[in-house]
């Protein structure tokens, strides 16, 4: 039997069940998740092999690296998979409302994406939500095809112009929420609704509907948690949207508060977590109801649904949630239905704006190998680094005392600058030790990829968060190398010597012309990372490259081949007139026509094609 080193890369964990690695040895996609029937995983290498060979929209160029493989069918199995585990939940548990979500188009604002998920959404009136005004234009449009009555919840800071719009939706018949994020929005939302009254008259009804968005005292550990508790950036405590039923209720407009939003952060890591916000929420929700007397429809518990990065189902990393889709239903299902029996109130309908677990699995970003080089060695061996570590900790830093910190205040303020400073150095000198421990045993090669960081993989940058990450073919060909992977940005912070095992690298394969290309995945990376991305030397998108199920044996298509922004695309967003600025300079400048023949059509291909390395020879391996 051939070998399998698919557990290398704990597939298994993170890819179940939409990735896998099959008999060739190379990574392969289950486009139904675990409606898939055999034979019809999808081969990740030829799905490549055969969008290089596909035009790019518009005929005219070919796909270049990097790439972004999209699968729809994903998409929608995600999807599925949501509305089944409320519906499960919600049959299951007796509760007497229904489930109706919304998509925050902030997690990936892509055409193709929004339109996909209105589409697939459609039977269960799935919505969207949006953060900003150009996300509310999105919305509006893409929700022209979405079943009348899916929601439209406008969420975010907002100025007349944005609840102005967001009024004109319910006018034009969209079933729009503007969720108030601050007491004062109320003011602009009365205020807008008098001004447009006056211009459309009565016969159209956009009489406002509006939620509020709770500031509750559950609280995430971990990096996303700063977005609740008592101090949360965003939202109202308790007893602030009280008073905005209050004053909705003297002002005779009680009636236009419907919904309850909250939202404690990005990847909450465990049900307890999920259900004890759920059930705090639901408590103000009764409150409004009961005592207030307010006419409330929905509870809306935001995002927060996890994706189990690593795929160690752990509650207690960034990377990972400890449950899966129906166990997060069921658990909000059962605190609010909890809730609502002990304070005698009707069942709210449940909307969600998961995001993350929506969008991450159904695309990965392919890198190209470039070179692979072997890294030198840190000047000092592993014993002159732990005497090195030896001596700093016996310098730990010693309390300061009034006589030498000045007042206390500045004593335990110098003393904690101390203490930083001193963690810091230990930091580096443990790294530094661990990678030449790694390194003397078996040496680290940097595998230069077509690659920016900070366009592709900005959230790894920016916030230390992980993407699984394996070769796409000759898996079952051991792959002996420790690499890091090295962008092609000049900047040191573009590599990724950080990986989901906990590793500082990833096993690769040697490179080598008699293998052709080598490509890595970057995996469970639809969410975010497209809207986050960074112009960092002016690196810019990938190719979009649309890849659907045909149902057949190991059946796709390529729908679109779509090249990522050209160089004159991303030169134009710094300001500048391409033509005037650059190619009518660049031509005065060549001054002879011998010079201008040579320099014209280089120029006029750096400026047509994307700004990523094109072209060059099979990649090697360099020791
Ligand atoms: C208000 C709101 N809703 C929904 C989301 C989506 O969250 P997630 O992607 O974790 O589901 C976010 C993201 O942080 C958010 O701020």
């Amino acid at each position: 039997m051939t070998k399998n080193y698919g557990e290398l890369y704990n597939v298994l964990g993170w890819g179940d069940p939409y990735f896998a690695v099959n008999a060739e040895g190379h990574l392969c996609a289950r486009p139904h998740g675990r409606e898939t029937m055999p034979g019809q995983e999808i081969d990740i290498h030829s799905v490549i092999l055969k969008a290089l060979e596909t035009p790019t929209n518009g005929g005219k160029s070919k796909a270049q690296f990097p790439m972004i493989l999209r699968f729809p069918d994903v998409l929608k199995n995600r999807l599925d998979s949501l509305h089944a585990a409320f519906k499960g939940a919600i049959d299951s548990l007796g509760y007497t409302s229904r489930y109706q979500g919304v998509f925050p188009i902030k997690v990936n604002q892509n055409k193709a994406v929004v339109q996909d998920l209105v589409a697939f959404g459609y039977d269960e009136s799935y919505g969207l939500e949006a953060g900003s005004k150009p996300e509310l234009l999105i919305a509006i449009s893409c929700l022209t095809k979405a079943k009348p009555g899916a929601y439209l919840v406008c969420n975010g800071y907002k100025d007349a112009d944005y609840i102005a719009l967001a009024l004109s939706a319910r006018a034009m018949g969209l079933n729009t929420i503007i969720v108030l994020e601050m007491e004062e929005e109320l003011d602009i939302v009365i205020d807008q609704y008098e001004k447009l009254k006056l211009k459309l008259g009565d016969k159209v009804d956009f009489e406002p509907v509006i939620g509020v968005r709770a500031k509750l005292l559950t609280k995430i550990p971990g990096h996303y948690g700063s977005t609740a508790g008592k101090h949360g950036k965003f939202g109202l405590l308790a007893e602030r949207i009280y008073a905005v039923a209050k004053k909705l209720k003297e002002g005779g407009r009680l009636h236009w508060l419907k919904l309850l939003h909250f939202h404690v952060g990005s990847m909450i890591p465990t049900t307890d977590i999920v259900y004890n916000a759920a059930s705090e929420a639901a408590g103000i929700y009764c409150e409004l109801v009961n005592t207030w007397g307010a006419e409330m429809t929905t509870l809306d518990c935001g995002g927060g649904l996890g994706v189990d990065y690593d795929g160690t189902r752990s509650g207690s990393s960034d990377m990972s949630v400890a449950y899966g889709i129906e166990q997060y239903a069921s658990s909000i299902v059962q605190a609010v239905r909890l809730k609502c029996a002990y304070q005698g109130v009707a069942h709210p309908v449940l909307c969600t704006e998961s995001g993350r677990a929506m969008a991450s699995h159904h695309s990965m970003i392919i890198l190209e190998a470039l070179s692979a080089i072997q890294e030198p060695q840190d000047e000092d061996t592993s014993e002159q680094l732990l005497s090195k570590i030896q001596d700093l900790s016996s310098k730990h830093p010693g309390r300061a005392t009034a006589a030498n910190g000045g007042g206390a205040f500045e004593g335990i303020y110098s003393h904690a600058a101390e203490l930083k400073k001193h963690g810091i150095e230990m930091y580096k000198l443990g790294k530094k030790l661990s990678k030449r421990i790694v390194g003397d045993a078996n040496p680290i090669y940097n595998y230069h990829m077509n690659l920016s960081v900070f366009s592709l993989v900005p959230d790894f940058w920016g916030i230390k968060q992980l993407f699984p990450m394996m070769p796409v073919s000759r898996l079952n060909e051991k792959p002996g190398l420790n690499g890091t992977l090295v962008d092609i940005t000049c900047d040191s912070d573009g590599k990724i010597e950080k990986f989901i095992s906990g590793g500082e690298t990833l096993p690769l394969h040697p490179l080598g012309p008699e293998h052709g290309g080598y490509y890595v995945a970057a995996l469970l990376s639809g969410a975010y990372q497209e809207a986050l991305s960074c112009k960092h030397n002016l690196f810019s998108g990938p190719t979009l490259v649309r890849v659907k199920s045909n149902g057949k044996d190991g059946g796709f298509d390529i729908v679109s081949v779509d090249l990522g922004p050209t160089a004159e695309e991303v030169i134009a967003t710094m300001r500048y007139n391409v033509e005037e600025d650059i190619s009518n300079v660049i031509q005065e400048l060549a001054k002879t026509k011998e010079v201008w023949e040579t320099v014209e059509p280089l120029m006029t291909k750096g400026l047509t094609t994307m700004p990523y390395l094109n072209e060059y020879e099979p990649p090697k391996t360099i020791t």
